[in-house]
């Protein structure tokens, strides 16, 4: 008798990062439960970095035998189509924003040592990053309303506030791989009753951990 499995389609918004497509589909592709089970659908606005998420995908599900399929299109209903989780990695405007976002507040006195998720770079990123997820969020309350999306992107708070607000749309989930290693930096361990989330680091829609009830 033959048994057929799921597939488990996983869709990387601004699959072209840097920072996340290969450490993202490389844990994926390490899970044997995964094994021949899974879609990675990537999407990008820019056809260059697209292709080269492509090949890299490609290349890691073959080296580690996941036997995953991978398919890559600027098209974001279709990317999303289907989807169980999307990974939202996009950063919006890209280098020139960035710079923007540092040198235009210094001209007035504000120097900033990170600009991306507070303060006046964060709002800069915040309000041409917001339009962007809450489309985002959109489509998938459109083509796959069961869907989690599990945003990378920052502006962190502001992202996942915006879709609650702004849209339909509720499973969103903010993540940030700094909560993690900060606690690394602390005096002692982290109390029990602060987040230490298994896997996918919690840090929802606040990003930073999150107060849970003490464990009964
Ligand atoms: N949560 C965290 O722990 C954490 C850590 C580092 C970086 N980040 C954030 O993750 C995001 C990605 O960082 P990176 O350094 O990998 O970025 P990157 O510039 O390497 O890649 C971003 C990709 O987004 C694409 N993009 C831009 N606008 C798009 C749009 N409208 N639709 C689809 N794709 C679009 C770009 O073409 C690019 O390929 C940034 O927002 C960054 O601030 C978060």
């Amino acid at each position: 008798m033959e048994h057929y499995r799921a597939v488990i389609k996983v869709t990387f918004v601004g699959a072209g990062s840097i920072e996340f497509t290969r450490n993202v589909v490389t844990d994926l592709c390490s899970y044997p439960e995964f094994r021949g089970g899974l879609h990675l659908a990537l999407y990008d606005i820019s056809a260059g970095r697209l292709a080269h998420a492509e090949r890299l995908a490609q290349r890691i599900a073959a080296q580690t035998g996941a036997d995953a399929t991978v398919s890559a299109t600027r098209d974001r209903r279709e990317a999303l189509d289907g989807a169980r989780y999307v990974i939202n990695e996009v950063q919006v405007g890209g280098y020139d924003a960035t710079r923007a976002d540092f040198d235009i507040p210094a001209r007035y006195g504000v120097r900033q040592t990170i600009g991306d998720t507070l303060g006046i770079g964060g709002i800069f990123r915040g309000l041409r990053t917001i339009p962007v997820t809450t489309a985002l969020a959109r489509d998938m309350h459109d083509v796959c309303p069961d869907a989690y999306l599990l945003s990378y992107s920052n502006p962190m708070a502001m992202l996942p506030w915006s879709v609650y607000e702004g849209t339909p749309f509720t499973r969103v989930y903010g993540l940030c791989h700094s909560v993690r290693d900060t606690q690394d930096f602390g005096p002692g361990p982290v109390p029990d009753r602060w987040v230490q989330p298994p896997g996918v680091r919690a840090a929802v829609r606040a990003g930073w951990p999150v107060p849970l009830p003490a464990a009964g």
